[in-house]
């Protein structure tokens, strides 16, 4: 028997609000330690979609695996623990907390050592590169360090699969830059990761397989090269934009 690669899959996925199908019948199969990028219009459902993987929505219909066990029917923090975390589009640290202390709480979550935990979240303050501002109050930094922030406190729950959810979003070039490496590094550590992304230079570079959502609606997977030669997606989403 081949080995099955299968990490995380969604099979039918659909969530309806009120009339409207924000995703309708979507199937995705993400393997161990790839990069996925998820595109599509303003209002196509990606963020609706991490919001059923991991747990703060709950699917209308079809089901969520975890290396084949469902868990479509986990709360989020059941689900953060089984290894799957993500950040938020709108980022939302602890604003009163330091730098430190947001990402403790992200430790915190599996290791119930505090000194052991503090040191755990300076590494991966080190790794987003926000050492300097370590004791810093999270709701004093500016935007590219708050999403950095948003990245360190997803990774301190120690996650195999992680869902970025726009984190270049308002970024300039540097930023940009930089937070490529850091996800760059993320996957050379072994982690699974799940990319919605705007800028689409940064999002075909780093992904493997791009998944393009059109109203609530897979409207093609493939290759970056595959995806962005695709007719139906240049007249749906890249050649209006
Ligand atoms: N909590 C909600 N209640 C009602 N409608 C929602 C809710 N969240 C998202 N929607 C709607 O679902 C659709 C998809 O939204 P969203 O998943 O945020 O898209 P994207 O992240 O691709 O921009 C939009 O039409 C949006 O207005
Ligand atoms: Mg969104």
């Amino acid at each position: 028997m081949p080995q099955n690669k299968t990490l995380l899959e969604v099979k039918k996925l659909g969530k309806r609000f009120g009339g409207n199908w924000a995703i309708k019948d979507v199937d995705i199969s993400i393997n161990q330690n790839e990069i996925i990028g998820v595109i599509g219009p303003n209002g196509a459902g990606k963020t609706t979609l991490f919001n059923m993987m991991t747990g703060f929505l709950k699917p209308t219909e079809g089901e969520v695996f975890l290396r084949n066990k469902d868990i479509t029917n986990l709360e989020s923090h059941q689900i953060c623990k089984k290894g799957v975390s993500r950040t938020f589009q709108i980022v939302k640290p602890f604003s009163g907390l330091s730098v430190l202390d947001n990402v403790m709480v992200g430790v915190l979550n599996k290791e119930n050592n505090v000194s052991k935990a503090r040191k755990r979240a300076k590494e991966y303050i080190d790794l987003v590169g926000l050492s300097a501002f370590i004791d810093a109050p999270a709701s004093s930094l500016p935007l590219g360090n708050r999403k950095r922030l948003e990245v360190a406190r997803a990774v301190a729950t120690d996650p195999e699969v992680i869902m970025l959810d726009e984190v270049m979003g308002g970024l300039n070039d540097d930023e940009t830059v930089e937070m490529m490496d850091i996800i760059k590094k993320l996957h050379k550590e072994g982690l699974t990761i799940l990319l919605i992304e705007h800028n689409m230079h940064a999002l075909m570079t780093l992904s493997e397989r791009v998944v393009v959502l059109c109203y609530g609606e897979k409207l093609a997977e493939g290759t970056p090269k595959e995806v962005s030669s695709n007719q139906k997606v240049i007249e749906a989403y890249l050649g209006s934009d």
